[in-house]
């Protein structure tokens, strides 16, 4: 299960300054930002495809009798949930190298190439934003990020750069995706 990282504290401060009543948050590992936004009366349904994360996630919010809401679901992206669901902001630290995933292998780190994972995870969970939400999504500058950028901005999404932090061999970077305004007549 992949330990919180620098990643995860780069994210968790983000998010903890957006108002929110409803999270979806993809790939919740050890719950290090669910849980965060839980301690703040947030509703946070937190889906992982590894169930250890899942219990993880579960457990910790148990352990410290947190106030709000979280689901925990143990799932692929968001293929569990219903058409018509809607979420104030997603957020996710999704795997993101661009290499390929081994069998049996931890599913937190590799995306494949050209940012595949990113690709699958936002066709599915755009259609669950609600209209003036927002997506929080974390990418390393080792993957395709400029032609990830330009493929949302072609669907009519704004992206923005919340956060970019370099380190030795990468930079990380936090978009802030949401539908751009329609344009005054
Ligand atoms: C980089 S870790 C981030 C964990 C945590 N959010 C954090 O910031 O510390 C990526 C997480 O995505 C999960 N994941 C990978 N593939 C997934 C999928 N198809 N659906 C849901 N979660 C997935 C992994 O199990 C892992 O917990």
């Amino acid at each position: 299960m992949y330990p919180p990282s620098e990643d995860s504290y780069i994210v968790l401060d983000i998010v903890e300054k957006v108002e929110a009543k409803r999270v979806l948050e993809i790939g919740c590992g050890s719950g290090i930002v669910s849980l965060a936004l839980v301690r703040r009366n947030t509703e946070v349904v937190a889906v992982d495809v590894n169930m250890q994360a899942c219990r993880n996630t579960l457990t910790n919010f148990k352990r410290n009798r947190l106030q709000g809401v979280v689901h925990v679901v143990n799932g692929d992206l968001a293929t569990a949930f219903r058409d018509g669901v809607r979420f104030d902001m997603i957020v996710s630290n999704p795997p993101y190298l661009p290499v390929e995933q081994s069998p049996n292998e931890d599913p937190s780190w590799a995306a494949g190439k050209d940012a595949a994972f990113s690709r699958r995870l936002l066709e599915n969970v755009l259609p669950l934003m609600a209209d003036a939400g927002i997506l929080f999504l974390v990418q390393s500058s080792l993957s395709d990020v400029d032609g990830l950028k330009r493929t949302l901005e072609e669907k009519g999404f704004l992206v923005e750069e919340a956060s970019c932090k370099s380190f030795f061999f990468e930079k990380i970077i936090v978009f802030k995706i949401s539908r751009k305004p329609p344009n005054p007549l």
